[in-house]
């Protein structure tokens, strides 16, 4: 059994925790940074980092506090190492690195899409490799077949905006404040999802592969028309998004040989229409839906300690040399 503190910095949540090989999380902190970002409509990636810079450390001395746990009892620091907002990125990984030399305790540099990917078997034990994932956030839209670890191929991604960039740059044409995902979700529960013809970019195309900037151009342009109310177009928004992802998930379906699961994990995971569109979708391949809680779907600490905790037993840590990556395809 191995311990692993965990920490994430890459976006706009700062968090720390401790998880161990037989997933227990021992502790585990996040700071938001929503109130910081809200006047500026979306995440600045300076105000991010310097967020970071001043909250980290206090979330691993409370996690290690809340856990009763020295420094000195911890097996590896992890770290997410990329991809994602490089200021903060540097944050998380310098102070992993600082923390590793200080304990003399391995560091493990980690794709933060690997945490997302492994997350889900936190909190369903019976999650066996290999399983299909729909990684759906803020930075990514990708589908994954996590054959163990380390072993991910990327059946698809996308060729413009993640699904949900395409939530807030909507919910900000619309005026909906941010994030935009659960304003455009509350907003939607009011309207008509049938009454503003939208595009389903990509549906029924061979490769499994995402679009949605050309969705976000046609909610701008439902808007201008004046012939709509936001909450008609936000409720087709949705629709046109559920029906996208279905689609594409389907494709990768067929592709998946073996899988045991259908998996989601990513922010876009906590709208409740994808849920139960993906849900139904899984039956029909009988195949269960794994979704792990809220909490650890989005961006967290825990996901990246218990990656970690998977990779050290595996015998995989890195040096102190190692890179901090805006950009890091799994
Ligand atoms: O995984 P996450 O916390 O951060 C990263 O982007 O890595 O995901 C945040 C994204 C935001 O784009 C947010 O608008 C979206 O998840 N989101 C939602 C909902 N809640 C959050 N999108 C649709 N419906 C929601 N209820
Ligand atoms: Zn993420």
């Amino acid at each position: 059994m191995s311990l692993i503190l965990g920490i994430e910095s890459s976006c706009d949540e700062t968090a720390a925790a401790l998880v161990t090989s037989d997933r227990r999380i021992l502790a585990h902190r996040l700071a938001g940074q929503e109130a910081e970002h809200r006047p500026y409509g979306g995440v600045v990636p300076e105000i991010a980092a310097r967020a970071h810079v001043e909250i980290l450390p206090a979330l691993v001395e409370d996690v290690l506090r809340e856990a009763d746990v020295a420094l000195g009892e911890v097996d590896a620091i992890a770290a997410t190492a990329g991809p994602g907002l490089i200021g903060g990125v540097m944050v998380g990984l310098v102070t992993a690195k600082g923390l590793a030399l200080a304990c003399g305790k391995p560091l493990i540099a980690l794709n933060h899409l690997e945490g997302h990917a492994l997350s889900p078997m936190l909190s369903q034990p019976s999650l066996a490799f290999p399983y299909l994932l729909l990684l759906v956030s803020g930075g990514h839209c990708q589908l994954l077949f996590v054959e163990g670890v380390g072993r991910y191929r990327r059946l698809a991604t996308t060729i413009d905006d993640a699904a949900g960039e395409a939530f807030d740059k909507s919910a900000k044409l619309l005026g909906l404040g941010f994030p935009g995902g659960p304003a455009v979700e509350r907003a939607a529960a009011e309207g008509d999802a049938q009454a503003v013809p939208l595009p389903r970019p990509l549906v029924g195309s061979e490769e499994p592969h995402f679009s949605f900037a050309g969705l976000k151009s046609a909610v701008l342009r439902a808007r201008d028309s004046g012939r709509y109310g936001p909450e008609d177009i936000v409720a087709s928004f949705q629709q046109a998004v559920v029906d996208c992802l279905v689609d594409r998930t389907r494709r990768a379906l067929e592709r998946s040989e073996g899988a045991t699961a259908l998996v989601v994990a990513g922010g876009v995971a906590a709208n409740q229409a994808i849920r139960a569109a993906l849900t139904d979708l899984a039956a029909v391949y009988g195949l269960p839906f794994v979704a792990p809680p809220l909490w650890l779907c989005t961006d967290n600490a825990a996901m990246i300690a218990w990656a970690g905790a998977l990779r050290f037993e595996a015998g995989l840590t890195d040096g102190l040399d190692a890179p901090a990556r805006a950009r890091w395809p799994l």
